[in-house]
């Protein structure tokens, strides 16, 4: 029975209730972050915490959010994945319980805050070499989806849609531009340029989306940001996603055709290699500054 975090308190998860005037419940009133740990260190849990902090003001909830880096490491030790080669904790705050009426509560009500870890695997290698197969599909949600809400209905029908074609993610298309997954983001290769969607509205400032940007400009790989278009994904030469648990993953298929030559492209191949080593030196770096 795993142990998860609720308003304070450390508890087994069957135990964690939660009221049904609960706004999150009732309303999707609420925010969530997915941090990833590596051997127990957070890997950029700061950037994580500052989305959430963004996201908070945004909506109005009023939570001080220096009080979870303890949390996040009392639940990686109480779940006995601190060890974990890759793990995440995901946290999740609400407005708060309160009779159901859309404008916010007149008295102030505590935001309920809930989280819990587990740790999660990585595709074998053979995986990663097939590449992963995506299906185009319109995008359907609201104009900020750059706060990272709990309101996931349409990335949680884009994500079946991909099911449904037998494949393992879906490109979300709005306006004839192709913007991102339905929990990752989207880049692609042309002739030697990563390119990837602007952090607008339109899509979420994903944290390993920075930091495959920072690791491309780094080693002198062209960028640029800039919309891609749909018909474009048919002469990218390379596909990939970024996110928490997809680090970095290619796509050699997009609505049954292949990406470029169909295999897993060298800059997807470099940029992954890239990744793991800085998660190494994150590592690294962690354990040093810890003795
Ligand atoms: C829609 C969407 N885009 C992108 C991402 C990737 O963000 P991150 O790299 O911070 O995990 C996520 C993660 O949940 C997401 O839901």
């Amino acid at each position: 029975m795993s142990t998860v975090y609720l308003n304070g308190e450390y508890i087994p998860k069957d135990e964690a209730k939660i009221s049904v005037d609960d706004r999150g419940f009732l309303f999707a009133d609420g925010v969530y972050e997915v941090t990833p740990f590596y051997e127990g260190v957070p890997f950029y849990l700061d950037r994580h915490m500052a989305r959430l902090r963004r996201g908070l003001a945004w909506m109005r909830i009023d939570y001080d959010v220096d009080q979870l880096d303890e949390i996040h490491r009392q639940l990686l030790i109480r779940n006995g994945v601190d060890g974990a080669e890759t793990s995440i904790v995901y946290l999740q705050i609400t407005r708060g319980v309160a009779p159901r009426s859309h404008p916010f509560p007149t008295t102030p009500v505590p935001p309920t805050v809930y989280c819990f870890a587990k740790a999660w695997q990585r595709p074998s290698a053979e995986d990663f070499e097939r590449g992963f197969r995506a299906v185009t599909i319109p995008d359907r949600r609201w104009a900020r989806v750059d706060i990272k809400t709990i309101a996931l209905l349409p990335n949680v029908l884009a994500y079946q849609a991909a099911v449904d074609a037998g494949v393992t993610d879906a490109i979300q298309v709005r306006d004839g531009v192709a913007l991102e997954g339905a929990h990752n983001n989207l880049f692609g290769v042309f002739d030697g340029t990563v390119v990837t969607h602007p952090a607008t509205n339109v899509i979420l400032p994903g944290i390993t989306r920075g930091v495959v940007l920072e690791l491309a400009r780094e080693n002198g790989v062209p960028v640029d940001e800039r919309p891609i278009l749909v018909e474009e994904l048919a002469d990218a030469d390379e596909l990939f996603f970024t996110g928490t648990t997809s680090e970095v993953r290619p796509t050699t298929q997009v609505d049954g055709r292949p990406v470029g030559d169909g295999r897993v492209g060298p800059v997807t191949r470099a940029l992954a290699k890239g990744f793991a080593r800085h998660v190494e030196r994150v590592k690294e770096g962690m354990r040093s500054e810890a003795v």
